[in-house]
């Protein structure tokens, strides 16, 4: 794959891609090993939506990141793993031995049946054995859904019943700082409600207690015991499911976003290369955890088929000490280092005393994801991390979109804080108004959509085509729509303003509205709750729950309590709303729908001006809710 080294060449690439897309892709995936090569680059249309790339041709991902480096790189390190805690030695592997632990892992795979198309749960910490069943799982042709193990065991088993998974891979226990999280225990209680699961294999992390159910559950070593260390790899189909993934939208249950073998495959390699202008033998640490997309693409996927070697870590980067992510980078000699603005923000409250005698002279990129980065951080992490050497990457994208498709590519675009700026090559992005109308020109603003498909992007969500198409191909016609707002500026550069639709942004973790309101909903007390985002100096945006409650309260801290508990105990710690307001009513219109620009002026803090509120059933719950905000 040829990498891009200069603007002009990044306006030449993306020239020729808007103009011979197939072309385009032809050539970037030729660098692949293909079984068979495709018989169509790509058929479309985004009225059903339908899109194919590369279909005829077969290719298996875990072949694509293993074997094909085994020649020039078998010695290479792949993986380092850096342990929770400093003093325990860390851990890497060689493409060999990961190649040699995905096959082993790969044939006890299969020697419990699991065989392509199975659907296979993994709900492990940050640890190499996370990325060593991804990747086996991808060898056989097993469709593995990674579940956060930040997730409550309803939402492990919510999501393993919705894509009926046969198998759940779990550790028994990890240490998050000083926190134990007792996996197992957590994945026992979701193992009662989950018919379809035939085995459990846990990894035996931390020698922690757990009870193994008989028949059922398997520990790792058992599973690979006389596995061979070869395997020959499944010829997938291009468009055969690789993956699926969760993530929450305005409404509903978390949708199962699914990816396929070839596209996502040469996109993510595509894009790893070029947006972190990656070179030869570099170290790139990526923060996200496995459980979430940037996890998928940019710690896993992408840096392995690179042939890069990858930092996994299990922390957080406030343990020991709030220098931790620098100590990692200092130890590791990390050359590329890709984060979230609410982290950078986080350590910016600490001052600069955290670099103290650390060496960061490794770095020679940065990058971040998941929210927009504030002008303010911006400058923080380019002077204070990259010592105003290194280039940063705000790399736009989404769980769906597999890839990131507004970004600068490093060295090569001109910076501007805090604008995601260009297209990669193979994106066309528009901005719509209202009426849905294309908005052309400069120093502009708009829904943000795509009008294109690049290889990378979802197909379906899994078992609900219906829905994929009416979340994202329904509103625009024609178009993909992301949910976000996007400026286009004077320059023609974009600068994503945040979500349009109910979906919030939470320390870079996606939480629909829809979704904490059913869990608070759940609590005896709770007649009816709406909850709405509002800024928050760390975490971007923070949790606004507004409540009705029965009878009279007499205790509103331990119903707080209450509240909170049931959120973590449904979703997760992460999803605990912020702020929980009990009222007596909620701003309705007529018809019955609640005002949310109301409450999210409120939540905001902002009640000097709160627009037209006449049209409203009962204009007096304005005042009342105003009078008791937080
Ligand atoms: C939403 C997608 C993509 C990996 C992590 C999040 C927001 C993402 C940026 C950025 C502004 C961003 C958008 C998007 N977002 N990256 N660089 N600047 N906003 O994936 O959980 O699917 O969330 O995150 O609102 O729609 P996700």
């Amino acid at each position: 794959m040829q990498q891009i080294s200069s603007f002009e060449q990044y306006q030449q690439q993306y020239k020729h891609s808007v103009e011979k897309p197939e072309e385009f892709w032809a050539e970037v995936a030729g660098s692949f090993v293909w079984t068979k090569k495709w018989d169509t680059v790509l058929d479309w249309n985004f009225t059903e939506p339908k899109v194919k790339w590369f279909d005829g041709a077969q290719c298996n991902m875990s072949e694509n990141c293993l074997d094909r480096h085994l020649e020039t790189k078998a010695n290479q390190t792949a993986i380092i793993w850096e342990p929770n805690n400093p003093n325990e030695t860390f851990r890497s592997l060689t493409y060999k031995e990961l190649y040699e632990e995905v096959c082993r892992f790969a044939n006890a795979l299969k020697k419990i049946g699991i065989t392509r198309g199975d659907r296979v749960c993994i709900y492990l910490p940050m640890i190499p054995e996370a990325a060593i069943a991804m990747l086996a799982c991808a060898r056989v042709g097993a469709v593995h859904t990674v579940v956060f193990a930040g997730f409550s065991s309803s939402s492990l088993s919510d999501r393993i019943n919705d894509c009926d998974c046969k198998l759940l891979i779990t550790a028994d226990a990890v240490y998050r700082g000083e926190k134990k999280i007792d996996l197992k225990k957590i994945a026992d209680d979701a193992l009662l409600q989950t018919p379809g699961i035939k085995n459990c294999i846990v990894y035996n992390h931390r020698d922690s207690p757990v009870l193994m159910m008989e028949g059922r559950d398997i520990w790792w070593t058992d599973a690979v015991k006389d596995c061979s260390a070869e395997n020959v790899a499944e010829a997938m189909q291009a468009e055969d499911p690789l993956f699926i993934l969760y993530t929450s939208g305005s409404t509903g249950k978390p949708k199962g976003i699914l990816h396929t073998a070839a596209g996502y495959m040469v996109y993510v390699a595509y894009t790893f290369l070029n947006v972190f202008n990656y070179r030869d033998k570099e170290v790139f640490f990526c923060t996200a955890d496995v459980g979430w997309v940037t996890g998928h693409s940019y710690l896993v996927y992408g840096p392995l088929l690179n042939g890069a070697t990858t930092v996994m870590f299990e922390g957080i980067p406030n343990y020991p000490d709030h220098g931790r992510f620098w100590d990692v980078v200092d130890k590791h000699k990390v050359n590329i280092f890709y984060t979230a603005p609410t982290a950078i923000r986080s350590l910016e409250t600490y001052g600069e005393a955290v670099f103290k005698s650390k060496d960061l002279s490794s770095l020679r990129v940065l990058g971040t994801v998941g929210e927009p980065i504030n002008e303010e951080a911006w400058h923080w992490y380019h002077r204070n991390v990259g010592k105003e050497n290194c280039p940063i990457v705000d790399t736009w994208w989404q769980t769906e979109t597999g890839g990131v498709l507004i970004s600068p590519i490093a060295n090569v675009t001109p910076l501007k804080p805090a604008f995601a700026t260009l297209p990669l090559p193979g994106v066309q992005p528009v901005l719509l108004n209202e009426t849905g109308e294309e908005i052309h020109g400069n120093d502009v603003q708009g829904n943000l959509c795509i009008r294109f498909p690049w290889p990378g992007m979802a197909r379906t969500i899994y078992g609900d085509h219906n829905r994929f198409h009416q979340t994202y191909f329904s509103t625009y016609k024609n178009y993909y729509f992301t949910g976000d707002g996007c400026r286009r500026d004077e320059d023609g550069y974009y600068r994503i303003t945040g979500r349009v639709d109910d979906v919030i942004n939470v320390s870079g973790h996606r939480i629909g509205t829809g979704e904490v309101e059913d869990a608070i909903d759940e609590h005896s007390l709770v007649i009816e709750t709406a909850v709405v985002g509002y800024p928050h100096d760390i975490k971007g945006q923070g949790l606004y729950a507004f409540v009705i409650c029965t009878g009279t309260i007499t205790d509103e801290e331990s119903l707080r309590k209450e509240i909170g508990k049931i959120v973590a105990e449904k979703i997760g710690a992460f999803a605990r709303p912020d702020k929980i307001q009990i009222v007596a009513g909620l701003p309705k219109t007529r018809s019955g729908k609640i005002m949310r620009r109301i409450l999210r002026k409120i939540a905001e803090g902002d009640t000097s001006n709160l627009g037209d509120t006449t049209t409203l059933l009962d204009p007096a719950v304005v005042e009342q809710i105003k009078a008791g905000a937080l």
